[in-house]
């Protein structure tokens, strides 16, 4: 048995990349008898960027787990809380903090990234460059292994598995060593050509996106800009149409043969953003529906993450339990 512990930033609605990164995954996973699913909230991360917006926070924790029951995670599978629920992880990020650099913190290439993106300036929150280190509580305190993520979160599963090792060798064996699953296919571009879809570079489909919605970001997705008459040769690499094909359309035939024709020319843009809105809004109108059902009973969801914050406070109790034996803290455990 081995356990599955992934999660997302409350800080907006999730979208395609979510799902194509991650969400897939995790529904698939929770219908493996060998692996036990966490799924969590991270609001204390959400406010190491968006500290001076709790109401923001507060509401989207709402919104993503109504996102997460809609693309089909299952409370009576997986066990969805909040992160702040779980004060065990703060209490384990504070032992782990010690046992890394300084320097390899200020290293981190996804937020270095993440300080550009957001022109954070010189005004990086101290929380924000220690998030990395939480991250990796998060995941420890449930002794997770296989961690869903997108491609950018590399370098914080990497930090969690030293970080795991570290602990191990200091002072008692405890943690399995966790790792990255990653979807074939590298990162979703975002619709402007981007690297990658972001909810902070605001180039994403949404999954609550409207059908109508869908289909203008479709439209206004980055093709190629060479390809002006539908006669003409086109170029499939870097055309975001052709990547979001590959992630999302089922017939994969049909698409190698449309990337053919495309190449060739004599396939147009609006034909092909067609089939695409078509695919995108086949797979996201079951989940829009599912969406609009559970939002009407705000309470009932609210009340499953509770369940699941209870329950995973318990497991992160028992896992700190052998933490603080394992540092010689445990001063007051009758023997
Ligand atoms: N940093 C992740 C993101 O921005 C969210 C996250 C928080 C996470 N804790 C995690 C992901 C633990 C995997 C495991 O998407």
């Amino acid at each position: 048995m081995s356990v599955m512990l992934t999660g997302d930033r409350p800080t907006g609605p999730l979208h395609l990349g979510h799902y194509f990164g991650s969400l897939r995954e995790r529904v698939r996973l929770q219908d493996d008898p060998q692996v036990e699913t966490f799924v969590l909230m991270a609001d204390a991360q959400a406010y190491t960027d968006h500290a001076d917006q709790p109401e923001q926070v507060r509401k989207n924790v709402l919104e993503v787990m109504l996102d997460y029951l809609a693309v089909g995670i299952d409370p009576d599978k997986s066990t969805i809380f909040v992160q702040t629920g779980v004060p065990q992880i703060h209490e384990l990020a504070v032992f782990l903090m010690n046992l890394i650099t300084f320097g390899r913190l200020e290293a981190n290439p996804t937020v270095k990234q993440e300080i550009r993106q957001k022109k954070m300036g010189d005004k990086v929150p101290a929380g924000f460059v220690f998030y990395p280190i939480h991250q990796a509580a998060d995941i420890l305190v449930v002794k997770g292994e296989i961690v869903p993520v997108g491609e950018d979160q590399r370098p914080m599963i990497e930090l969690a598995a030293d970080l795991a090792d570290r602990f191990n060798r200091t002072y008692d064996t405890i943690f399995p060593r966790p790792h990255v699953v990653t979807p074939a296919g590298g990162r979703l571009p975002g619709i402007d050509g981007g690297a990658k879809a972001s909810k902070t570079l605001d180039n994403a489909i949404n999954l609550s996106d409207s059908a109508d919605l869908v289909a203008e970001k479709v439209n206004a997705m980055y093709t190629d800009p060479g390809h002006i008459r539908v006669q003409d040769p086109g170029r499939v690499e870097g055309n975001v149409v052709f990547a979001y094909l590959d992630a999302f359309d089922p017939r994969t035939e049909e698409v190698v043969a449309l990337k053919a024709q495309y190449q060739q020319g004599g396939l147009g843009d609006v034909a092909l953003k067609r089939r695409l809105t078509e695919v995108l809004n086949d797979l996201l109108e079951p989940i829009r529906t599912r969406r609009a059902e559970l939002a009407t009973d705000p309470h009932q969801v609210m009340l499953l993450l509770k369940q699941g914050t209870d329950r995973t406070r318990d497991v992160a109790e028992n896992t700190l339990e052998e933490v603080r034996a394992a540092m010689r803290l445990d001063y007051f455990t009758v023997i």
